[in-house]
């Protein structure tokens, strides 16, 4: 249900004049009894407080941790030459991520530098080397993994009845609207039941609320960056809403976690609280690092007006690009005198979220992920690419390491976990590939021994150990996968229908256009070139792919949005769409096996599916999606 704006006279004095801009007209939205009793809340209730925790230059931090280094030295994590993060000391320094590790150096002599750690053949576990090269090892986000793991688990268990949502390794919405309704209901009583005199009985207004003192809770966001009364502002109670009772108390809660991680794990956290996601995000990096950052509703408009609309998500590229070059502007504030109607006949229906956006209205729910993890990749460019058949042996001993420790990891929150498949891809760049899967057989200890062994016998099958022979194609991109990956009581069920499937299926990845009805091996080949296509049009900057629209069933399957918006590498997306792209693969092959004629067959001929019904979309996109989609 939608809140009318409030124009009763249950608000006097200066809080009154604060609505009255059309364009943010829900600021102060009436809120009811019912709206607090409700027990199903949805995006649009008044009393939405939603949070985004970011850790403060996380990669560097983990380092410091693990190193024991004091935080206040500068120091900064190495990736072959280029840096992955800069902690706040080094940034003092002038040091961004932008910076070769070398030039880094050069501004600040005392910096610490470590070097990311790196699987080399032959090694369990991932280890920090004196010189690591990139032609022989690979890089080990796995630390960091796991201590992400353990932020989220404090998340978890210290905010329970909130909704959280893991965005990217170092970051998590939650919705805490439930449980500071319990803390509503239990801290002001006299909320709990309707008064007998309420005129409108449960649709009637809450009484006025009471003032909050923000002391202790963070940076409030000003109403009026520029006015000079804003302390006093601040203090009025005029102002105050029920909303910013509900955001004060997130705000209490979301102190206290940060607290309770930075005192048991060491690590500092930024969080932003608002009304919802999109302006908690925003409202994150408002003061970093250490600090959080509340934006009352009030505070809204003076906020979102001045900012370069371009740094907003979802406007940073081609979209974005055509509203500055249509209306020759800059920032939200320039975009509001643009109607809904205008902005849906020039961007198309959809623009509605473009419009709704510029006034701080996001109705996305935070929704906590599934725990289970259905697909694992170990991948790796090559530098220098693989000239001759027996160099695979060793990227599939360094690969497999890796997936065996994120297999055990896992087995270690779910000890039934195990893949279906294991599939082995090699790539030219992203355009050119193969790739090759066979069931992984049921057991209960996995080494790194008995999964490089699935993978040297998918080299053997896809390319052969003959150095005499040459390549098929040259090999700049190596990656290892587990897809399919279940808990044993589902799994367990079909162990013996894997036994009986072929023992290996292959995909090839060839040069040839998309058809209508299009093979398995045309699907992955356009697959791979759509996504890179997609991707220089959607973002300039990007160049890793973030979805691909598959020839073969022609879904579009797009990562999910918190590894696309992340601010994770290029290697984790392409690793990401690699994993997603496999996994279709491995459904489509799943389909086709469904369909063989008879049991043992090694070489499978797939059927091509039915024709497809003629997409309109595709060859025409209209809307928003014409800034999306290559014309
Ligand atoms: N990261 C990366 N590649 C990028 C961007 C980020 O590998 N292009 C990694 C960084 O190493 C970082 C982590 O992802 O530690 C989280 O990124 P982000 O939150 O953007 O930066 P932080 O380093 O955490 O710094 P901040 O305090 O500004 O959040
Ligand atoms: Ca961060
Ligand atoms: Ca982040």
């Amino acid at each position: 249900m939608d809140s009318p704006s409030r124009s009763n006279s249950l608000w006097k004095g200066k809080g009154k004049a604060k609505a009255t801009d059309v364009d943010f007209e829900d600021l102060n939205p009436i809120i009811t009894y019912r709206h607090l009793h409700s027990h199903n809340l949805s995006p649009r209730d008044p009393l939405r407080a939603i949070a985004l925790c970011d850790s403060d230059a996380f990669y560097a931090a983990c380092e410091q941790m693990r190193l024991g280094v004091d935080p206040a030295i500068p120091l900064v994590v190495r990736q072959w030459d280029s840096l992955i993060a800069v902690n706040y000391p080094a940034r003092k320094f002038g040091i961004s991520r932008m910076d070769r590790w070398d030039d880094a150096l050069k501004k600040c002599p005392e910096l610490k530098i470590v070097h990311v750690a790196t699987y080399k053949e032959g090694d369990a576990e991932p280890g920090y080397w004196e010189k690591p090269d990139t032609r022989t090892h690979k890089v080990s986000l796995d630390y960091y993994r796991r201590e992400s793991a353990k932020i989220y688990t404090m998340f978890k268990e210290g905010l329970p009845g909130a909704e959280i949502e893991k965005a990217s390794i170092d970051e998590a919405f939650i919705d805490f609207t439930r449980p500071v309704r319990e803390k509503l209901l239990e801290r002001y009583p006299y909320l709990a039941t309707v008064p007998d005199d309420a005129p409108e009985g449960i649709d009637s207004p809450l009484p006025p609320p009471p003032p909050i003192s923000w002391d202790g809770l963070g940076v409030v966001v000003p109403i009026h960056p520029t006015a000079d009364e804003e302390e006093q502002l601040l203090e009025d109670d005029n102002l105050t809403t029920w909303s910013d009772v509900a955001l004060s108390i997130a705000a209490e809660m979301m102190g206290k976690v940060r607290a309770d991680i930075h005192a048991t794990l060491g690590y500092t956290l930024s969080a932003g609280i608002a009304r919802n996601k999109f302006l908690a995000k925003l409202t994150a990096s408002y003061r970093k690092p250490n600090n959080q950052s509340i934006l009352r509703n009030y505070a809204i408009p003076d906020y979102l007006k001045p900012m370069p609309f371009q740094k907003i998500r979802f406007l940073g590229g081609k979209l974005g690009e055509a509203l500055a070059r249509e209306y020759d502007v800059k920032t939200c504030g320039d975009l509001l005198p643009i109607s809904l109607e205008e902005m849906q006949r020039k961007f198309g229906e959809d623009s509605i979220w473009v419009y709704e956006i510029l006034r701080g209205i996001d109705r996305s729910e935070v929704k906590e992920k599934s725990a289970l993890t259905k697909s694992m990749l170990a991948s790796k460019n090559l530098a220098e690419p693989v000239t001759k058949p027996s160099e695979g042996s060793h990227w599939i001993r360094v690969l497999a390491a890796e997936l065996t420790l994120r297999l055990n990891d896992a087995r270690e929150q779910s000890p039934g976990l195990w893949p279906k498949s294991i599939v082995l891809s090699i790539r030219q760049g992203w355009h050119l590939g193969r790739s090759k899967q066979a069931p992984f057989p049921f057991s209960r200890t996995v080494t790194a021994d008995l999964i490089a062994a699935a993978g040297d016998k998918l080299w053997k099958e896809l390319i052969g150990f003959d150095d005499s022979k040459p390549l098929p194609i040259k090999i700049t991109h190596v990656g290892l996968s587990f897809t399919g990956i279940a808990s044993t009581e589902s799994g367990q069920r079909n162990i013996e229908g894997f036994f009986k499937a072929p023992d290996s299926m292959k995909i090839e990845e060839r040069g040839t256009k998309r058809k209508s009805s299009a093979t398995t091996e045309e699907c992955a080949e356009s697959t791979a070139i759509t996504a890179s296509r997609i991707v220089k049009d959607l973002d300039p900057g990007a160049s890793s792919p973030t979805y691909f629209d598959c020839g073969r069933c022609g879904k579009r399957m797009s990562l999910p949005d918190d590894i696309c918006d992340a601010e994770v590498g290029d290697d984790i997306k392409k690793q990401a769409l690699a994993v997603l792209h496999t996994a279709h693969e491995d459904f489509h092959l799943a389909l086709d096996l469904s369909r063989m004629p008879e049991e043992g067959t090694k070489t499978v001929k797939f059927r091509p599916d039915p024709p497809k019904k003629k997409k309109v979309r595709r060859s025409e996109p209209g809307g928003i999606a014409r800034f999306l989609v290559k014309k």
